[in-house]
């Protein structure tokens, strides 16, 4: 796709330009979030870059040949609303709508909790583009959890999930480490050879074991959160209860991954998740490790550790009946209630996001 030109020498021609702005991956105006490896791959859903660029007429992906194929990318544009793309190895252009021409954000990531490996070659723009430094924003919420958090079974992934709609509403800069059926102790589940007591300290999600071109981990260093996460959120347990950990495991296992992130994030607000459980048809709801939660913040004795009790936020029609997680609207719901129970914490929206445009 190329930008077409007019001289303005009062001729009806229009000039293709072939000459495009190639951008390459270690550029860094490219303001990677997330958890990348040096390819650079993504790994976990949400992990995307952003651009800050003047003059924005076209844009293209150039993938590796170890990409996902196809890769599900949330793409938006201006701060709008993000679209799904299905992005494969080789060039990808990516609609854009009509941008700014002063100044134009463009947010990509990988949205699935599978299939969520973009290896990026390089980035095309139309040759008269500038890119610019993006901004981040001062608030960056780090999630963590399973599949409630990662937003399986939604059609766009993470990017329709709770944790990914509150990094939105309050115009913040959100990294979601959450992978479906994880547990937080370190047992086998699904698919999964780690609890996210292990696996949260590595670069790379579970999905690694089924991945011909990288099938190994590699120890994240947190020197390249980016940026600095300043709001921890955690929401697990409901994977643990169904391998059988017990009330006590499940409170020794989260009292030491608290102490191990605290070796990380000294000072961040931790936010404990209570589950908001599982409704049923009868308006009931199958509650797991009652009082578990409240044991692990005041065992903490972290003045910093706050708990969240979720109790009722979620019912029967807030999910979907064969799998009992929740819907694209039952997501919405629960980011609207945790948006309330954080200002009545004493943190609000942003006015504005961080890069204007
Ligand atoms: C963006 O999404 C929200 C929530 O789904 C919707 O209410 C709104 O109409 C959408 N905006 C546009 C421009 O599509
Ligand atoms: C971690 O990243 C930082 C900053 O990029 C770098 O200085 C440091 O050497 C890295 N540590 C390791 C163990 O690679
Ligand atoms: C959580 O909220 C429910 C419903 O309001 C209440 O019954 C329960 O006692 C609360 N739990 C804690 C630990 O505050």
């Amino acid at each position: 796709m190329f930008f077409a030109k007019s001289l303005g020498l009062g001729l009806s021609t229009a000039v293709v330009s072939t000459v495009a702005l190639t951008i390459a991956n270690n550029n860094p105006l490219i303001y990677f979030h997330g958890r990348w490896d040096s390819s650079p791959g993504s790994w976990w859903a949400s992990t995307g870059f952003k651009l800050y660029v003047q003059n924005l007429q076209t844009l293209s992906l150039d993938l590796q040949a170890d990409s996902s194929s196809p890769v599900g990318l949330g793409v938006s544009v201006d701060y709008g609303n993000f679209t799904s793309v299905n992005a494969s190895p080789g060039t990808n252009v990516i609609p854009l709508g009509s941008p700014n021409a002063c100044g134009s954000v463009v947010r990509i990531n990988a949205w699935g909790w599978q299939n969520e490996r973009m290896l990026l070659q390089d980035l095309v723009l139309n040759s008269d583009a500038v890119l610019l430094p993006y901004e981040a924003a001062d608030v960056n919420f780090l999630f963590i959890g399973d599949s409630l958090s990662a937003g399986q079974y939604l059609p766009m992934g993470v990017d329709q999930a709770w944790p990914f709609l509150i990094g939105e509403e309050f115009k913040a800069e959100a990294t979601v480490i959450a992978q479906p059926c994880i547990a937080l102790a370190d047992v086998v589940s699904c698919s999964n050879p780690h609890g996210m007591s292990v696996q949260f300290f590595d670069t790379e999600d579970p999905n690694y074991i089924d991945m011909p071109d990288h099938d190994y981990t590699t120890p994240w260093n947190f020197s390249n959160d980016k940026p600095t996460p300043t709001h921890i959120v955690i929401h697990i347990g409901a994977n643990d209860v169904s391998h059988g950990v017990s009330a006590s495991q499940f409170v020794t296992v989260y009292l030491s991954f608290l102490q191990r992130l605290r070796t990380i994030y000294p000072t961040q607000p931790i936010f404990v998740f209570t589950p908001w459980g599982w409704p049923q048809p009868d308006g009931t709801v199958g509650y797991y490790y009652v009082g578990s939660y409240e044991q692990i913040v005041s065992q903490s004795q972290d003045p910093n550790v706050h708990l969240v009790n979720t109790t009722g936020w979620v019912a029967y029609g807030d999910i979907f009946p064969d799998n009992l997680h929740p819907t694209v609207a039952g997501h919405q719901k629960i980011a609207g209630e945790f948006t309330t129970w954080l200002a009545n914490w004493g943190l609000r929206p942003a006015a504005e996001w961080a890069t204007p445009v």
